[in-house]
């Protein structure tokens, strides 16, 4: 029988923050000059902040390092934990991204947050119809027991189940078809939260998806069913103690107070907090001038009313500079090539972005 979940308090997400930063020298050397960091302005009124990166820029960048270094107080491995990275071969593990992540933040004196144990995508090509009603169950306790174990006690939390709701594929239950639903039926998103919580008792499970932020019919009706799937979760005792709001958004969206306080008092009163997962915001309109304006106006759009609510306990962006934003590399996104998504621009100068997630900080009581 599965222990009841833990109930997280929000001292519990942000404890993390308490860690006082140490940073090297050699990464002071390229800091930029700011007022104040977000990671301290954010810590001052309980909310954890940080990003996402890559091993790749943290080695060849010490500029962007810095700056990291600087400003946060989590760190996200952006790809390095994801299968395509560990996973080289079925019976082999490469850990030598992760650990570079992980080394960093052990440096710079904050948390790695992990990201994610079961996902649709970034799935090895050798997993192409291997993913089976035999072979799931054992392939996913492998991979959970192996990674989850390595970093045991030392992670701040983990997005066990990415983006396991899609309407658009027309189940009753709201669940994507996946590799991992096809094998394991519904119940293997509570199976994975029951891995990840046996391989590490002390570790935040988070439940993550995007699509659930702005006003629109389908935002609305995909945060009923991501509730739906909380309640089937704590139905079956499944330890999930956070909501992971990806944010990731644009600036046609609009947002509505009213209609996201109530989801995230439906979150609260179901015993999870809420963390701000993936935070960027993509330009609808780049040629029309004025983005950096438009990009800061929707940060704080969204973040005045996220970040007050009394559940929600981080804000991580997805990158800090413009530069390495995934955006830019999205051929799907309409001139991907020439949005600006992020706090800092291409050169580590503060935008107007970054003035707005402050100022959405300093505002909170
Ligand atoms: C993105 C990364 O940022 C890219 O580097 C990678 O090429 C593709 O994945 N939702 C998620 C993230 O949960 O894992 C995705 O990250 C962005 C959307």
């Amino acid at each position: 029988m599965t222990a009841a979940p833990r109930q997280p308090r929000r001292r519990d997400v942000i404890a993390a923050a308490a860690v006082l930063p140490f940073v090297p020298a050699d990464l002071c050397a390229h800091a930029v000059a700011a007022p104040a960091s977000l990671g301290a302005v954010a810590a001052d009124k309980g909310i954890l902040f940080g990003t996402a990166c890559l091993a790749r820029h943290i080695e060849t960048d010490p500029a962007y390092a810095a700056l990291l270094a600087r400003e946060c107080r989590v760190i996200v491995a952006q790809d390095d934990l994801k299968w395509a990275a560990l996973r080289p071969a079925p019976d082999r593990f490469d850990f030598t991204r992760a650990d570079a992540v992980a080394g960093f933040c052990r440096r710079i004196g904050v948390p790695m947050r992990g990201h994610t144990l079961v996902w649709h995508e970034a799935l090895p090509s050798w997993c192409n119809g291997r993913i089976d009603v035999r072979t799931a169950a054992p392939l996913l306790a492998t991979h959970i027991a192996t990674v989850v174990g390595r970093y045991r006690s030392r992670l701040h939390s983990w997005d066990v189940v990415n983006e396991a709701v899609d309407l658009d594929d027309g189940r009753a239950d709201g669940l994507r078809e996946t590799p991992w639903m096809r094998a394991l039926g519904p119940s293997y998103v509570a199976l994975a939260f029951e891995l990840a919580a046996a391989a590490d008792p002390s570790a935040l499970l988070v439940y993550n998806d995007f699509g659930i932020c702005d006003a629109s019919p389908k935002a609305r009706a995909k945060r009923t069913a991501v509730l739906r799937l909380i309640d089937r979760l704590k139905a079956a005792r499944a330890p999930v103690h956070a909501l992971g709001i990806q944010a990731h958004l644009s600036t046609s969206m609009t947002f509505e107070g009213r209609g996201m306080t109530d989801f995230l008092n439906d979150v609260a009163d179901r015993g999870l907090r809420v963390m701000i997962t993936e935070l960027d915001v993509a330009d609808d309109t780049p040629s029309l001038g004025n983005q950096d304006a438009r990009v800061a106006d929707a940060y704080a759009a969204f973040l005045d009313i996220v970040l007050p609510h009394r559940s929600t306990a981080a804000c991580i962006t997805w990158g800090l500079s413009d530069r390495y934003s995934w955006l830019r590399f999205l051929e799907s996104t309409p001139s991907h090539g020439d949005l600006r998504p992020l706090p800092y621009d291409d050169g580590y100068r503060p935008k107007p972005a970054l003035n707005a997630i402050q100022a959405a900080f300093a505002r909170l009581p």
